[in-house]
């Protein structure tokens, strides 16, 4: 049995001249957990041209969605951006990650920090009325170079406060926090740096980490990844896995 699905695009939207995200059918036999990834990709000379991504959907949505980055000479990106409604797509059947609210300990609040792209699992993730059961608030930050590449702040910050099913909970326990690092914007600086310096703390008026309260989920590049794990061990948190329920996990933002 083939591990890929043939789905139908249905909607593509350009965010920048970099950055795109589209919607597909979803097989009904496609279960995944919000925050877990799975591969994407297109036919290229006869064959499946797979790379990793985020779904960007919840788990109850009826068409899955997906955020990218489009490279120019990339073997995969080159191609997906040029999808139009109607075109076939390949998913990969088998799911799976570390961002997942069950790899976490209890906690209070729950930090899902994010650079680029590295922002498609937790778009999944805040639209699920469970973590909100979880956790007393969820903060999102989302760190790019300019504003424009601030992807679905619109949604986040006034469609989805509106919600008729979970409105009321992003309302009383989601804070956005969206930064920029190469022009100015009511937010600045990398969030490691806002981390470091307490700006972030001071900003939305919560303590900085601690063992008993904070729960982190990481995705962005390599190096935002290592920056801010060394700033999370050094505050006492650990990382969990599958096995071992932590303070944080850790999920790389994939490039196509
Ligand atoms: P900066 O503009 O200072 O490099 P990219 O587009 O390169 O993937 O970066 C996305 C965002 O992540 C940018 O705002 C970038 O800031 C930021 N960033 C890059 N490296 C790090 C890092 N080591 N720690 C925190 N943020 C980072």
């Amino acid at each position: 049995m083939s591990n890929l699905n043939q789905e139908t695009v249905l909607s593509v939207h350009h965010w920048t001249d970099t950055l795109f995200s589209f919607t597909c059918t979803r097989d009904t036999s496609f279960r995944f957990l919000n925050g877990q990834f799975t591969m994407v990709g297109l036919p290229v000379e006869g064959k499946p041209l797979m790379r990793a991504y985020s779904l960007a959907s919840a788990n109850y949505e009826e068409s899955l969605e997906f955020l990218s980055i489009k490279v120019q000479d990339g073997p995969l990106t080159s191609r997906l951006q040029h999808l139009q409604p109607g075109d076939p797509v390949m998913i990969g059947r088998k799911p799976t990650g570390t961002l997942i609210v069950d790899n976490l300990l209890p906690g209070k609040t729950l930090w899902l920090l994010s650079t680029g792209t590295g922002l498609a699992p937790f778009m999944s993730i805040i639209k699920d009325p469970e973590v909100y059961e979880r956790y007393e608030r969820v903060v999102l930050t989302h760190t790019c170079r300019f504003e424009r590449e601030l992807a679905y702040q619109a949604y986040i910050t006034q469609s989805l406060p509106q919600d008729e099913h979970f409105g009321e909970l992003i309302r009383d326990q989601l804070i956005y926090y969206p930064t920029v690092t190469r022009e100015t914007f009511r937010n600045t600086g990398r969030i490691t740096d806002l981390i470091s310096s307490g700006k972030l703390f001071t900003d939305l008026d919560l303590p900085p980490f601690s063992v008993e309260n904070d729960r982190l989920m990481l995705c962005g590049s390599p190096h935002m990844l290592k920056d801010t794990r060394a700033l999370l061990d050094a505050a006492g948190l650990k990382e969990g896995n599958h096995s071992t329920p932590g303070h944080y996990v850790i999920e790389r933002a994939f490039v196509g």
